[in-house]
């Protein structure tokens, strides 16, 4: 038999196809338990749900195999919290400073693999019915091409106010704080930023804006696996991720590739939305205008729960166009009712988090103060992008 030595030098073949490192050096090889003819391997996933999962299992298992030994065992786990930072660090991750979203509880960024299919009526009308069952809630609208956040709750054409110590103080309309890139660009207007400029707007966005308390910060990602979500992901190390489809299989495979993108940056998946799931006349009579059984399926694949179907009705879309929430507006609705069922699936699904401030009191100037004395550059307007006004 192989030693322990032998079976990790093997194990250095098994390349993370998402991160482009091997196994040992990101240090997911938990265990190595040696028999006589066999050995079983652990491996940490950094997702319960991960979609490569079984490309893991035959690599392993070919690795060892090439030793000689005649039957292989893999086993799976998940990194811990503390662990996937590691990872992240390792990677060369930049985070935000310390404390800078302290009083959040919950990041949830809500992505999916291709626009339109309903992400920011999804996470409008989630944020008015989390707000509705009491929570302190906040929006991010990071689409910075596609922002329609601000129209959806009704706050088109206001800027938000700077604080006296130059932090933004995020509008709020229905209950919920809002952030938009929207909101600091003449209506209507393109966004042209990329890259650098792209990265610097959305830290400001976590670091500079006042978000306060908040039990939930949703975050409606732009369609697709680019820049922002790859930005946000790496500035939010411990966010959810909530995936919207529509019920047809071409919507689920892209979807698949914005949970792989999760599973890249090491996020967790919460869960899926079917949005579009069918359309009932007046009469009675229903149809899948869009297919059925794609939410399932990829729930299903990734191993996390289908939360919710969300069917097409008209009031959806008319308050998304009026600025109410339909969640607010009629909340019996039957898309309606299936949004506050997905936001109460949510809420239930995250853990508890023990603060911080009970144990030890909060100081939120001072991370903010040891920066700027730090680095006083960061004050300045940067060279390489644009500023939110505040900073410039
Ligand atoms: N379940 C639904 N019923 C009716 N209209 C919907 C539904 N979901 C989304 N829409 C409408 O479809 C359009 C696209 O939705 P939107 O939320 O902007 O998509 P995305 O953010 O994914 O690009 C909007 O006009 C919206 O009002
Ligand atoms: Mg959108």
């Amino acid at each position: 038999m192989p030693t322990r030595e032998e079976i990790l030098e093997a194990l250095k073949a098994v390349i993370d196809p998402e991160l482009h490192k091997d196994i040992v050096t990101l240090g997911m090889v938990r265990d190595i338990e040696i028999g006589e003819g066999r050995v079983g391997v652990t491996v940490s996933l950094t997702t319960p749900g991960c979609p490569i999962r079984s490309q893991f299992q035959t690599a392993v298992t070919n690795a060892v195999r090439g030793l000689g030994v005649p039957t292989v065992d893999v086993a799976f786990d998940v990194l811990t919290d503390s662990e996937k930072q590691a990872l992240g660090r390792k990677l060369g991750r930049t985070q935000l400073p310390e404390g800078a979203l302290a009083q959040v509880e919950h990041v949830i960024c809500v992505g999916s693999g291709k626009g339109g299919v309903g992400k920011s009526t999804v996470t409008a009308n989630l944020a008015a019915a989390l707000a509705a069952e009491g929570k302190r809630v906040g929006v991010l609208d990071a689409d910075v091409w596609g922002y329609s956040i601000p129209r959806m709750f009704g706050l088109g054409g206001q800027r938000p106010p700077v604080s006296a110590s130059r932090k933004i103080i995020p509008l709020e309309a229905h209950g919920v704080k809002v952030m938009s890139i929207g909101f600091f660009v003449e209506e209507d207007s393109a966004v042209v930023w990329r890259g650098p400029m792209l990265h610097k707007a959305l830290t400001q966005f976590l670091e500079d804006v006042d978000w306060g308390e908040l039990d939930v910060l949703l975050v409606d990602l732009p369609p697709g696996t680019g820049d922002v979500s790859m930005t946000l992901s790496q500035l939010l190390p411990e966010a959810k991720f909530l995936l919207v489809t529509t019920p047809q299989p071409t919507a689920q495979r892209v979807a698949r590739r914005a949970a792989e993108m999760a599973h890249k940056v090491s996020l967790d998946i919460a869960g899926v939305v079917e949005n579009m799931s069918g359309f009932t006349t007046p009469s009675g009579e229903r149809f899948q205008l869009f297919g059925e059984g794609g939410g399932q399926e990829l729930a299903d694949e990734l191993d996390v729960p289908m939360l919710g179907k969300v069917p097409l009705t008209m009031p959806l879309r008319a308050q998304a166009d009026a600025g109410v929430p339909l969640t607010l507006e009629d909340p019996d609705d039957p898309a309606a009712q299936a949004l506050r069922h997905t936001a109460r699936g949510l809420l239930a699904l995250l853990p508890v988090k023990l603060r911080m401030a009970a144990a030890a009191p909060v100081e939120p100037a001072a991370p903010v103060l040891s920066i700027t004395q730090v680095e006083p550059a960061s004050a300045a307007p940067a060279p390489t992008g644009p500023s939110l006004p505040m900073a410039g």
